[in-house]
Protein backbone atom coordinates (compact mmCIF):
# COMPACT_ATOMS: atom_id res chain seq x y z
CA UNK A 1 0.00 0.00 0.00
CA UNK A 2 1.62 3.74 -1.01
CA UNK A 3 1.65 6.15 1.75
CA UNK A 4 -0.44 9.53 1.60
CA UNK A 5 1.48 12.26 1.07
CA UNK A 6 2.25 14.04 3.42
CA UNK A 7 1.89 17.58 2.39
CA UNK A 8 -1.82 16.00 1.24
CA UNK A 9 -2.43 14.88 5.11
CA UNK A 10 -1.31 18.61 5.89
CA UNK A 11 -4.03 19.64 3.74
CA UNK A 12 -6.61 17.88 4.97
CA UNK A 13 -5.92 18.71 8.37
CA UNK A 14 -5.85 22.34 7.69
CA UNK A 15 -9.21 21.45 5.69
CA UNK A 16 -10.55 19.75 8.36
CA UNK A 17 -9.82 22.61 11.41
CA UNK A 18 -10.72 25.51 9.36
CA UNK A 19 -14.39 23.56 8.65
CA UNK A 20 -14.34 23.86 13.05
CA UNK A 21 -14.72 27.30 13.12
CA UNK A 22 -14.59 28.32 16.12
CA UNK A 23 -14.30 24.83 18.00
CA UNK A 24 -17.24 22.38 18.87
CA UNK A 25 -18.20 23.84 21.73
CA UNK A 26 -19.51 26.81 20.22
CA UNK A 27 -21.14 25.27 17.23
CA UNK A 28 -23.04 23.12 20.36
CA UNK A 29 -24.10 26.47 21.61
CA UNK A 30 -25.26 27.32 18.23
CA UNK A 31 -27.15 24.56 17.70
CA UNK A 32 -28.79 24.90 21.13
CA UNK A 33 -29.69 28.28 20.54
CA UNK A 34 -31.63 26.64 17.67
CA UNK A 35 -29.03 28.41 14.74
CA UNK A 36 -27.40 26.56 11.75
CA UNK A 37 -23.73 26.67 11.42
CA UNK A 38 -22.70 29.33 8.51
CA UNK A 39 -21.53 25.92 6.54
CA UNK A 40 -24.92 24.38 7.31
CA UNK A 41 -27.04 27.28 6.43
CA UNK A 42 -24.78 27.20 2.62
CA UNK A 43 -25.32 23.66 2.18
CA UNK A 44 -29.08 24.57 2.37
CA UNK A 45 -29.03 27.55 0.25
CA UNK A 46 -26.84 25.64 -2.66
CA UNK A 47 -27.93 23.39 -5.81
CA UNK A 48 -26.06 20.46 -3.87
CA UNK A 49 -22.41 19.93 -4.70
CA UNK A 50 -21.93 23.23 -5.92
CA UNK A 51 -20.38 25.33 -3.26
CA UNK A 52 -16.34 26.27 -3.88
CA UNK A 53 -15.27 27.87 -0.86
CA UNK A 54 -12.42 31.41 -1.01
CA UNK A 55 -9.49 31.83 1.26
CA UNK A 56 -10.68 29.50 4.09
CA UNK A 57 -6.73 29.92 5.47
CA UNK A 58 -7.42 33.53 5.90
CA UNK A 59 -6.63 34.99 10.07
CA UNK A 60 -6.89 38.64 11.64
CA UNK A 61 -3.96 39.91 11.61
CA UNK A 62 -4.88 41.59 15.39
CA UNK A 63 -2.67 41.41 18.28
CA UNK A 64 -4.74 43.50 20.49
CA UNK A 65 -6.76 43.01 23.77
CA UNK A 66 -5.67 38.70 23.38
CA UNK A 67 -6.43 38.71 20.11
CA UNK A 68 -2.92 36.94 19.26
CA UNK A 69 -3.58 34.57 21.28
CA UNK A 70 -6.93 33.13 19.69
CA UNK A 71 -6.56 32.85 15.79
CA UNK A 72 -8.99 30.50 13.67
CA UNK A 73 -8.96 30.13 10.10
CA UNK A 74 -10.79 31.98 7.78
CA UNK A 75 -11.44 34.58 10.37
CA UNK A 76 -15.04 34.38 11.18
CA UNK A 77 -16.60 34.32 7.57
CA UNK A 78 -16.74 31.70 4.37
CA UNK A 79 -16.87 33.05 1.13
CA UNK A 80 -16.84 31.63 -2.00
CA UNK A 81 -19.67 30.68 -5.20
CA UNK A 82 -21.90 28.18 -6.15
CA UNK A 83 -25.10 27.78 -7.66
CA UNK A 84 -29.01 28.46 -7.40
CA UNK A 85 -31.39 26.75 -9.83
CA UNK A 86 -27.89 26.19 -11.88
CA UNK A 87 -27.05 30.20 -11.93
CA UNK A 88 -23.98 31.55 -10.35
CA UNK A 89 -23.62 33.04 -6.97
CA UNK A 90 -21.16 34.52 -4.66
CA UNK A 91 -21.97 34.84 -1.34
CA UNK A 92 -20.36 35.25 1.92
CA UNK A 93 -21.43 33.58 5.18
CA UNK A 94 -21.01 34.81 9.04
CA UNK A 95 -19.72 32.50 11.41
CA UNK A 96 -20.85 33.19 14.68
CA UNK A 97 -18.63 30.75 16.10
CA UNK A 98 -15.36 32.67 15.70
CA UNK A 99 -15.37 35.94 17.42
CA UNK A 100 -19.36 36.44 17.07
CA UNK A 101 -19.44 36.56 13.51
CA UNK A 102 -17.64 40.11 13.75
CA UNK A 103 -15.67 41.86 11.03
CA UNK A 104 -12.28 42.44 11.01
CA UNK A 105 -9.89 43.91 8.87
CA UNK A 106 -9.26 40.62 7.30
CA UNK A 107 -13.23 39.71 7.43
CA UNK A 108 -13.81 42.70 5.38
CA UNK A 109 -11.41 41.87 2.71
CA UNK A 110 -12.53 38.17 2.06
CA UNK A 111 -16.35 39.97 1.82
CA UNK A 112 -15.14 42.74 -0.31
CA UNK A 113 -13.29 39.68 -2.47
CA UNK A 114 -16.60 37.94 -3.32
CA UNK A 115 -18.29 41.20 -3.50
CA UNK A 116 -16.02 42.12 -6.55
CA UNK A 117 -16.41 38.98 -8.05
CA UNK A 118 -20.12 39.17 -8.49
CA UNK A 119 -20.14 42.20 -9.66
CA UNK A 120 -16.63 41.56 -12.18
CA UNK A 121 -19.20 38.39 -13.33
CA UNK A 122 -22.59 40.12 -12.96
CA UNK A 123 -24.06 37.40 -10.45
CA UNK A 124 -26.12 38.31 -7.31
CA UNK A 125 -24.04 38.47 -4.16
CA UNK A 126 -25.83 37.05 -1.10
CA UNK A 127 -24.66 37.34 2.60
CA UNK A 128 -25.71 35.27 4.94
CA UNK A 129 -25.40 37.82 8.57
CA UNK A 130 -25.10 36.76 11.75
CA UNK A 131 -22.83 39.50 13.51
CA UNK A 132 -22.00 41.63 16.35
CA UNK A 133 -20.83 43.87 14.13
CA UNK A 134 -17.35 45.62 13.83
CA UNK A 135 -15.02 43.56 16.11
CA UNK A 136 -14.05 45.68 18.64
CA UNK A 137 -10.15 44.57 19.59
CA UNK A 138 -9.54 45.60 16.10
CA UNK A 139 -10.88 49.40 16.51
CA UNK A 140 -11.08 51.73 13.31
CA UNK A 141 -9.41 48.41 10.80
CA UNK A 142 -12.80 47.04 11.09
CA UNK A 143 -14.65 50.28 10.98
CA UNK A 144 -12.69 50.93 7.29
CA UNK A 145 -13.63 47.31 6.93
CA UNK A 146 -17.16 48.07 7.05
CA UNK A 147 -16.85 51.17 4.86
CA UNK A 148 -14.77 49.34 2.34
CA UNK A 149 -18.29 47.31 2.21
CA UNK A 150 -20.61 49.89 2.39
CA UNK A 151 -18.74 51.49 -0.62
CA UNK A 152 -19.15 48.52 -2.85
CA UNK A 153 -23.12 47.76 -1.35
CA UNK A 154 -23.69 50.98 -2.63
CA UNK A 155 -21.64 51.28 -6.02
CA UNK A 156 -22.72 47.51 -7.03
CA UNK A 157 -26.32 48.30 -6.52
CA UNK A 158 -28.29 48.63 -9.68
CA UNK A 159 -25.80 46.19 -11.07
CA UNK A 160 -26.15 43.01 -9.67
CA UNK A 161 -28.70 41.95 -6.87
CA UNK A 162 -27.56 41.54 -3.40
CA UNK A 163 -29.60 39.50 -0.85
CA UNK A 164 -28.93 39.87 2.88
CA UNK A 165 -30.57 36.76 4.89
CA UNK A 166 -30.31 38.25 8.73
CA UNK A 167 -29.72 34.74 11.18
CA UNK A 168 -28.93 35.89 14.24
CA UNK A 169 -27.72 39.09 15.89
CA UNK A 170 -26.95 41.64 13.55
CA UNK A 171 -25.62 45.05 15.00
CA UNK A 172 -23.85 47.62 13.94
CA UNK A 173 -22.58 47.57 10.76
CA UNK A 174 -24.20 44.11 10.30
CA UNK A 175 -27.25 46.10 9.93
CA UNK A 176 -26.06 48.66 8.17
CA UNK A 177 -24.76 46.76 5.19
CA UNK A 178 -28.20 44.89 4.51
CA UNK A 179 -29.80 48.41 4.25
CA UNK A 180 -27.81 49.21 1.84
CA UNK A 181 -28.82 45.92 -0.33
CA UNK A 182 -31.84 44.87 -2.43
CA UNK A 183 -33.97 42.80 -0.10
CA UNK A 184 -33.46 41.65 3.73
CA UNK A 185 -34.79 38.72 4.91
CA UNK A 186 -34.99 37.70 8.36
CA UNK A 187 -36.32 35.30 10.57
CA UNK A 188 -38.82 35.41 12.95
CA UNK A 189 -37.81 35.16 16.82
CA UNK A 190 -34.94 34.54 15.80
CA UNK A 191 -32.65 37.49 14.05
CA UNK A 192 -32.53 40.80 15.37
CA UNK A 193 -31.13 44.02 13.75
CA UNK A 194 -29.64 47.03 15.40
CA UNK A 195 -27.34 50.09 15.26
CA UNK A 196 -26.86 49.46 19.19
CA UNK A 197 -28.89 46.68 21.01
CA UNK A 198 -30.32 46.96 24.76
CA UNK A 199 -27.25 47.34 26.73
CA UNK A 200 -26.06 50.55 24.89
CA UNK A 201 -29.43 51.65 24.68
CA UNK A 202 -29.92 51.29 28.19
CA UNK A 203 -26.51 53.10 29.50
CA UNK A 204 -27.38 55.96 27.03
CA UNK A 205 -31.20 56.95 27.31
CA UNK A 206 -32.21 54.30 30.14
CA UNK A 207 -34.89 52.39 28.21
CA UNK A 208 -34.93 48.47 28.66
CA UNK A 209 -35.86 46.27 26.33
CA UNK A 210 -35.33 43.02 24.86
CA UNK A 211 -33.60 42.54 21.37
CA UNK A 212 -36.99 40.96 19.97
CA UNK A 213 -38.81 44.23 20.62
CA UNK A 214 -35.97 46.44 19.28
CA UNK A 215 -34.68 44.88 16.31
CA UNK A 216 -36.45 41.59 15.90
CA UNK A 217 -38.44 40.07 12.77
CA UNK A 218 -41.92 41.78 13.57
CA UNK A 219 -40.45 44.94 14.26
CA UNK A 220 -38.86 45.61 11.16
CA UNK A 221 -41.60 43.89 9.03
CA UNK A 222 -44.41 46.17 10.34
CA UNK A 223 -42.94 49.08 12.40
CA UNK A 224 -39.70 50.15 11.02
CA UNK A 225 -40.03 48.82 7.28
CA UNK A 226 -36.45 48.16 7.41
CA UNK A 227 -36.85 43.96 6.15
CA UNK A 228 -38.84 43.10 3.37
CA UNK A 229 -39.36 39.45 3.61
CA UNK A 230 -39.64 37.25 7.01
CA UNK A 231 -39.95 33.38 7.18
CA UNK A 232 -40.68 31.13 10.45
CA UNK A 233 -37.33 29.39 10.40
CA UNK A 234 -33.46 30.08 8.94
CA UNK A 235 -34.50 26.99 6.30
CA UNK A 236 -37.29 28.32 5.12
CA UNK A 237 -35.67 32.08 4.86
CA UNK A 238 -33.10 30.10 2.77
CA UNK A 239 -35.08 29.00 0.23
CA UNK A 240 -37.44 32.28 0.30
CA UNK A 241 -33.87 33.86 -1.08
CA UNK A 242 -33.85 30.91 -3.72
CA UNK A 243 -37.42 32.25 -4.77
CA UNK A 244 -36.32 35.86 -4.96
CA UNK A 245 -33.78 35.30 -7.11
CA UNK A 246 -35.88 33.25 -9.58
CA UNK A 247 -38.12 36.59 -10.24
CA UNK A 248 -34.52 38.84 -10.77
CA UNK A 249 -31.52 38.67 -13.36
CA UNK A 250 -28.40 37.93 -13.00
CA UNK A 251 -27.65 42.04 -13.61
CA UNK A 252 -28.81 44.88 -14.77
CA UNK A 253 -27.99 44.27 -18.30
CA UNK A 254 -29.75 40.72 -18.11
CA UNK A 255 -33.49 40.35 -18.53
CA UNK A 256 -35.52 38.22 -15.59
CA UNK A 257 -35.23 34.45 -16.13
CA UNK A 258 -38.39 32.76 -18.00
CA UNK A 259 -40.59 30.37 -16.29
CA UNK A 260 -42.94 28.89 -18.20
CA UNK A 261 -46.76 28.27 -16.32
CA UNK A 262 -49.32 26.41 -16.82
CA UNK A 263 -51.69 29.12 -16.26
CA UNK A 264 -53.27 29.73 -19.83
CA UNK A 265 -52.36 33.14 -20.88
CA UNK A 266 -56.02 33.75 -22.09
CA UNK A 267 -57.28 33.05 -19.05
CA UNK A 268 -60.40 35.05 -18.21
CA UNK A 269 -61.73 35.32 -14.49
CA UNK A 270 -65.16 36.32 -14.41
CA UNK A 271 -65.42 37.27 -10.60
CA UNK A 272 -63.66 39.82 -11.84
CA UNK A 273 -66.15 41.39 -13.23
CA UNK A 274 -68.25 41.67 -9.70
CA UNK A 275 -65.30 42.25 -7.47
CA UNK A 276 -65.38 45.98 -7.18
CA UNK A 277 -69.14 46.82 -4.89
CA UNK A 278 -71.65 49.29 -6.62
CA UNK A 279 -70.63 51.20 -3.48
CA UNK A 280 -67.71 53.53 -3.48
CA UNK A 281 -67.48 53.85 -0.08
CA UNK A 282 -67.03 49.32 0.50
CA UNK A 283 -63.69 48.16 0.30
CA UNK A 284 -62.70 44.96 -1.50
CA UNK A 285 -59.56 42.95 -1.63
CA UNK A 286 -56.70 44.12 -3.97
CA UNK A 287 -55.03 41.08 -2.79
CA UNK A 288 -57.47 39.25 -4.44
CA UNK A 289 -57.39 41.09 -7.61
CA UNK A 290 -53.72 40.34 -8.02
CA UNK A 291 -54.08 36.63 -7.10
CA UNK A 292 -56.84 36.30 -9.40
CA UNK A 293 -54.62 37.84 -12.22
CA UNK A 294 -50.83 36.47 -12.26
CA UNK A 295 -49.79 33.23 -13.08
CA UNK A 296 -51.49 31.07 -10.24
CA UNK A 297 -49.57 31.16 -7.01
CA UNK A 298 -46.46 33.05 -8.66
CA UNK A 299 -47.38 36.88 -5.87
CA UNK A 300 -44.62 36.97 -3.60
CA UNK A 301 -45.37 40.15 -1.72
CA UNK A 302 -42.66 42.14 -0.15
CA UNK A 303 -42.51 44.35 3.15
CA UNK A 304 -46.27 42.82 3.41
CA UNK A 305 -46.64 44.09 6.99
CA UNK A 306 -45.58 47.15 6.48
CA UNK A 307 -47.85 50.33 4.69
CA UNK A 308 -50.46 47.98 4.46
CA UNK A 309 -52.23 50.76 2.72
CA UNK A 310 -49.90 49.95 -0.51
CA UNK A 311 -49.15 46.69 -2.14
CA UNK A 312 -45.55 45.61 -3.50
CA UNK A 313 -44.13 42.48 -4.82
CA UNK A 314 -42.77 39.79 -7.52
CA UNK A 315 -45.03 37.79 -9.71
CA UNK A 316 -44.90 36.13 -12.87
CA UNK A 317 -47.53 36.88 -15.10
CA UNK A 318 -47.53 34.35 -18.41
CA UNK A 319 -44.42 33.21 -17.67
CA UNK A 320 -42.26 36.13 -17.47
CA UNK A 321 -41.45 38.51 -14.16
CA UNK A 322 -43.32 41.45 -12.93
CA UNK A 323 -43.04 43.75 -9.73
CA UNK A 324 -46.85 44.59 -8.88
CA UNK A 325 -47.71 47.82 -7.24
CA UNK A 326 -51.02 48.00 -6.11
CA UNK A 327 -53.05 49.73 -3.12
CA UNK A 328 -55.44 48.02 -0.61
CA UNK A 329 -58.76 49.71 -0.38
CA UNK A 330 -59.19 47.90 2.91
CA UNK A 331 -56.50 49.56 4.53
CA UNK A 332 -56.59 53.12 5.46
CA UNK A 333 -58.91 52.63 1.98
CA UNK A 334 -55.77 52.90 0.31
CA UNK A 335 -54.81 56.09 0.67
CA UNK A 336 -51.27 57.52 -0.11
CA UNK A 337 -49.45 58.72 2.62
CA UNK A 338 -45.38 58.90 3.95
CA UNK A 339 -45.16 55.16 4.35
CA UNK A 340 -46.55 53.32 1.38
CA UNK A 341 -44.67 56.05 -1.11
CA UNK A 342 -41.35 55.04 0.90
CA UNK A 343 -42.57 51.27 -0.14
CA UNK A 344 -43.42 51.94 -3.51
CA UNK A 345 -40.62 54.02 -4.57
CA UNK A 346 -37.96 51.51 -3.09
CA UNK A 347 -39.59 48.92 -5.09
CA UNK A 348 -40.25 50.77 -8.40
CA UNK A 349 -36.86 51.49 -8.31
CA UNK A 350 -35.48 47.89 -7.33
CA UNK A 351 -37.39 46.61 -10.70
CA UNK A 352 -36.24 49.34 -13.20
CA UNK A 353 -32.64 48.48 -12.11
CA UNK A 354 -33.49 44.76 -12.71
CA UNK A 355 -35.58 45.25 -15.88
CA UNK A 356 -38.89 43.83 -14.52
CA UNK A 357 -41.73 45.27 -15.63
CA UNK A 358 -44.42 47.36 -13.78
CA UNK A 359 -47.81 46.49 -13.22
CA UNK A 360 -50.08 49.08 -11.05
CA UNK A 361 -53.13 48.63 -9.87
CA UNK A 362 -54.63 51.68 -8.76
CA UNK A 363 -57.27 52.41 -6.38
CA UNK A 364 -57.02 55.43 -3.92
CA UNK A 365 -58.80 58.45 -2.75
CA UNK A 366 -55.65 60.58 -2.75
CA UNK A 367 -52.98 61.36 -0.24
CA UNK A 368 -53.54 61.47 3.19
CA UNK A 369 -54.44 64.94 4.33
CA UNK A 370 -53.22 65.73 8.03
CA UNK A 371 -51.16 67.87 10.02
CA UNK A 372 -48.69 65.19 10.66
CA UNK A 373 -48.20 64.23 7.67
CA UNK A 374 -47.53 67.58 6.10
CA UNK A 375 -44.72 68.17 9.00
CA UNK A 376 -43.44 64.99 8.53
CA UNK A 377 -42.25 65.78 5.02
CA UNK A 378 -45.40 64.06 2.73
CA UNK A 379 -44.41 66.33 0.02
CA UNK A 380 -41.16 65.30 -0.14
CA UNK A 381 -41.68 61.57 0.08
CA UNK A 382 -45.00 61.61 -2.32
CA UNK A 383 -42.31 63.46 -4.90
CA UNK A 384 -40.28 60.00 -4.88
CA UNK A 385 -42.63 58.21 -6.23
CA UNK A 386 -43.03 60.86 -9.24
CA UNK A 387 -39.31 60.71 -9.32
CA UNK A 388 -39.67 56.84 -9.18
CA UNK A 389 -42.01 56.28 -11.82
CA UNK A 390 -40.84 58.53 -14.23
CA UNK A 391 -37.58 57.55 -14.06
CA UNK A 392 -38.28 53.96 -15.13
CA UNK A 393 -37.76 52.97 -18.08
CA UNK A 394 -38.87 48.87 -18.12
CA UNK A 395 -42.10 48.67 -19.68
CA UNK A 396 -45.01 50.19 -17.21
CA UNK A 397 -48.41 49.74 -17.39
CA UNK A 398 -51.38 50.31 -15.37
CA UNK A 399 -54.81 49.30 -14.28
CA UNK A 400 -57.05 52.38 -12.44
CA UNK A 401 -59.63 49.48 -10.33
CA UNK A 402 -61.65 52.46 -9.10
CA UNK A 403 -60.86 55.68 -7.18
CA UNK A 404 -58.13 57.26 -8.95
CA UNK A 405 -57.92 61.11 -7.40
CA UNK A 406 -55.93 63.91 -7.50
CA UNK A 407 -52.34 63.06 -6.86
CA UNK A 408 -53.13 59.64 -6.56
CA UNK A 409 -54.09 59.63 -9.85
CA UNK A 410 -50.45 61.55 -10.72
CA UNK A 411 -48.19 59.25 -9.53
CA UNK A 412 -50.06 55.93 -9.56
CA UNK A 413 -48.01 55.34 -12.77
CA UNK A 414 -50.34 57.94 -14.92
CA UNK A 415 -50.28 58.10 -18.54
CA UNK A 416 -47.75 61.52 -18.67
CA UNK A 417 -45.47 60.08 -16.17
CA UNK A 418 -44.39 57.83 -19.12
CA UNK A 419 -46.74 54.34 -18.67
CA UNK A 420 -47.07 52.69 -21.63
CA UNK A 421 -50.39 51.14 -21.57
CA UNK A 422 -53.08 52.80 -19.14
CA UNK A 423 -56.36 50.66 -18.90
CA UNK A 424 -59.17 51.29 -16.46
CA UNK A 425 -62.37 49.53 -15.24
CA UNK A 426 -65.52 50.46 -16.10
CA UNK A 427 -65.88 51.31 -11.97
CA UNK A 428 -62.63 53.73 -12.64
CA UNK A 429 -63.50 57.04 -11.29
CA UNK A 430 -60.57 59.40 -12.16
CA UNK A 431 -61.05 63.08 -10.84
CA UNK A 432 -59.47 65.91 -8.86
CA UNK A 433 -61.55 65.39 -5.53
CA UNK A 434 -63.70 63.23 -4.47
CA UNK A 435 -67.60 64.27 -5.47
CA UNK A 436 -68.76 65.94 -2.34
CA UNK A 437 -65.11 67.90 -1.84
CA UNK A 438 -65.31 69.48 -5.21
CA UNK A 439 -68.71 70.19 -4.61
CA UNK A 440 -68.08 71.85 -1.36
CA UNK A 441 -65.15 73.84 -3.29
CA UNK A 442 -66.87 75.04 -6.20
CA UNK A 443 -70.43 76.00 -5.34
CA UNK A 444 -69.29 77.37 -1.53
CA UNK A 445 -71.32 80.41 -2.04
CA UNK A 446 -74.50 78.64 -4.07
CA UNK A 447 -74.61 75.81 -1.80
CA UNK A 448 -74.94 78.30 1.59
CA UNK A 449 -77.73 80.66 -0.14
CA UNK A 450 -79.72 77.91 -1.60
CA UNK A 451 -83.22 77.23 0.48
CA UNK A 452 -82.25 73.76 1.29
CA UNK A 453 -78.29 73.23 1.69
CA UNK A 454 -77.89 69.60 2.01
CA UNK A 455 -80.03 68.38 -1.41
CA UNK A 456 -78.24 71.45 -3.14
CA UNK A 457 -74.86 70.14 -2.29
CA UNK A 458 -76.03 66.51 -3.07
CA UNK A 459 -77.20 67.54 -6.13
CA UNK A 460 -74.31 69.00 -7.37
CA UNK A 461 -72.22 66.15 -6.47
CA UNK A 462 -74.42 63.79 -7.95
CA UNK A 463 -73.65 66.12 -10.82
CA UNK A 464 -70.45 66.06 -10.51
CA UNK A 465 -69.72 62.51 -10.25
CA UNK A 466 -71.71 61.45 -13.54
CA UNK A 467 -69.25 63.62 -15.23
CA UNK A 468 -65.84 62.75 -13.86
CA UNK A 469 -66.25 60.12 -11.58
CA UNK A 470 -65.93 57.49 -14.61
CA UNK A 471 -63.37 56.47 -16.45
CA UNK A 472 -64.72 57.75 -20.25
CA UNK A 473 -64.43 61.74 -19.46
CA UNK A 474 -60.57 60.35 -18.87
CA UNK A 475 -60.89 57.70 -22.41
CA UNK A 476 -62.44 60.89 -24.27
CA UNK A 477 -59.45 63.00 -23.54
CA UNK A 478 -56.68 60.12 -24.18
CA UNK A 479 -55.35 59.85 -20.39
CA UNK A 480 -56.72 56.04 -20.76
CA UNK A 481 -55.66 53.98 -23.64
CA UNK A 482 -58.73 51.68 -23.25
CA UNK A 483 -61.78 50.47 -21.10
CA UNK A 484 -61.97 47.33 -20.30
CA UNK A 485 -63.66 44.31 -18.48
CA UNK A 486 -62.18 43.44 -15.12
CA UNK A 487 -61.94 39.95 -16.58
CA UNK A 488 -59.59 40.63 -19.49
CA UNK A 489 -57.38 42.17 -17.50
CA UNK A 490 -54.72 38.89 -17.42
CA UNK A 491 -54.86 38.43 -21.41
CA UNK A 492 -54.46 42.30 -21.94
CA UNK A 493 -51.72 42.85 -19.44
CA UNK A 494 -49.98 39.84 -21.02
CA UNK A 495 -50.23 41.02 -24.32
CA UNK A 496 -49.02 44.39 -23.67
CA UNK A 497 -45.93 43.07 -22.06
CA UNK A 498 -45.39 41.37 -25.12
CA UNK A 499 -46.11 44.57 -27.31
CA UNK A 500 -43.40 46.13 -24.98
CA UNK A 501 -40.67 43.62 -24.88
CA UNK A 502 -38.16 45.18 -26.72
CA UNK A 503 -39.08 48.87 -24.98
CA UNK A 504 -36.02 51.31 -25.76
CA UNK A 505 -36.36 54.55 -24.03
CA UNK A 506 -33.15 55.25 -22.89
CA UNK A 507 -32.27 57.96 -20.19
CA UNK A 508 -30.97 61.31 -21.05
CA UNK A 509 -27.23 61.05 -19.76
CA UNK A 510 -26.48 61.64 -16.44
CA UNK A 511 -24.30 61.52 -13.51
CA UNK A 512 -27.07 60.73 -11.74
CA UNK A 513 -30.60 62.22 -10.21
CA UNK A 514 -31.11 63.92 -7.18
CA UNK A 515 -33.89 62.08 -5.91
CA UNK A 516 -35.90 63.67 -3.18
CA UNK A 517 -34.32 61.69 0.03
C1 LIG B 1 -15.71 41.43 19.36
C2 LIG B 1 -17.62 40.32 19.96
C3 LIG B 1 -18.41 41.40 19.55
C4 LIG B 1 -17.75 42.54 19.01
C5 LIG B 1 -19.71 39.84 20.25
N1 LIG B 1 -18.46 39.38 20.38
N2 LIG B 1 -19.71 41.08 19.75
N3 LIG B 1 -16.27 40.33 19.85
N4 LIG B 1 -16.40 42.50 18.93
N5 LIG B 1 -18.43 43.59 18.54
C6 LIG B 1 -18.05 38.05 20.83
C7 LIG B 1 -18.32 37.80 22.31
O1 LIG B 1 -17.25 38.29 23.08
C8 LIG B 1 -18.40 36.28 22.34
O2 LIG B 1 -17.10 35.75 22.28
C9 LIG B 1 -19.05 35.95 21.02
O3 LIG B 1 -18.85 37.09 20.17
C10 LIG B 1 -20.54 35.74 21.15
O4 LIG B 1 -21.10 36.87 21.82
P1 LIG B 1 -22.17 36.71 23.01
O5 LIG B 1 -22.34 38.06 23.61
O6 LIG B 1 -21.79 35.60 23.88
O7 LIG B 1 -23.46 36.27 22.19
P2 LIG B 1 -24.96 36.72 22.40
O8 LIG B 1 -25.36 36.62 23.82
O9 LIG B 1 -25.74 35.93 21.40
O10 LIG B 1 -25.01 38.28 22.01
C11 LIG B 1 -24.66 38.68 20.70
C12 LIG B 1 -24.65 40.23 20.60
C13 LIG B 1 -23.75 40.82 21.72
C14 LIG B 1 -26.09 40.77 20.74
C15 LIG B 1 -24.13 40.57 19.21
O11 LIG B 1 -22.53 40.10 21.75
C16 LIG B 1 -23.46 42.27 21.51
O12 LIG B 1 -24.28 43.16 21.85
N6 LIG B 1 -22.27 42.58 20.99
C17 LIG B 1 -21.84 43.96 20.77
C18 LIG B 1 -22.54 44.55 19.57
C19 LIG B 1 -21.98 45.88 19.18
O13 LIG B 1 -22.26 46.90 19.84
N7 LIG B 1 -21.11 45.90 18.15
C20 LIG B 1 -20.41 47.05 17.66
C21 LIG B 1 -21.29 47.73 16.64
S1 LIG B 1 -20.57 49.18 16.03
P3 LIG B 1 -16.73 34.31 22.90
O14 LIG B 1 -15.24 34.25 22.84
O15 LIG B 1 -17.29 34.30 24.27
O16 LIG B 1 -17.38 33.31 22.01
C22 LIG B 1 -20.33 48.88 14.42
C23 LIG B 1 -19.87 50.08 13.66
C24 LIG B 1 -20.03 49.91 12.19
O17 LIG B 1 -20.51 47.82 13.95
C25 LIG B 1 -20.22 51.20 11.47
C26 LIG B 1 -21.66 51.50 11.17
C27 LIG B 1 -21.87 52.74 10.36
Amino acid sequence: MTQEDPRILELRAMREKARQGGGAERIATQHKKGKLTARERIELLLDPNTFNELEPYITHQGDELGLAAQQYLGDGVITGYGQIDGRTVYLYAQDFTIYGGTLSEMQSHKICRVMDLALRNGVPCIGLIDSGGARIQEGVKSLGGYAEIFRRNAQYSGVIPQISLMLGPCAGGAAYSPALTDLIIMVEKHSYMFLTGPEVIKTVTGEVIDPENLGGADVHMAVSGTAHLAADSESSALSLCRRVLGYLPSNNVENPPFTPSADDPLRMDDSLNTIVPLDPATPYSMHEVVARIVDRDSFLEVQSSWARNAIVGLARIGGHSVGIVAQEPRVMAGVMDIDSSDKITRFVRMCDCFNVPLVTFVDSPGFLPGVDQEHRGIIRHGAKVLYAYSEATVPKISVITRKAYGGAYVVMSSKYLGTDVNYAWPSAEIAVLGAEGAANILFKKQIESAPDPSAERKRLADDYRARFNNPYHAAATGYVDDIIEPRETRPKIIAALGALRDKYAPAPPRKHGNIPV
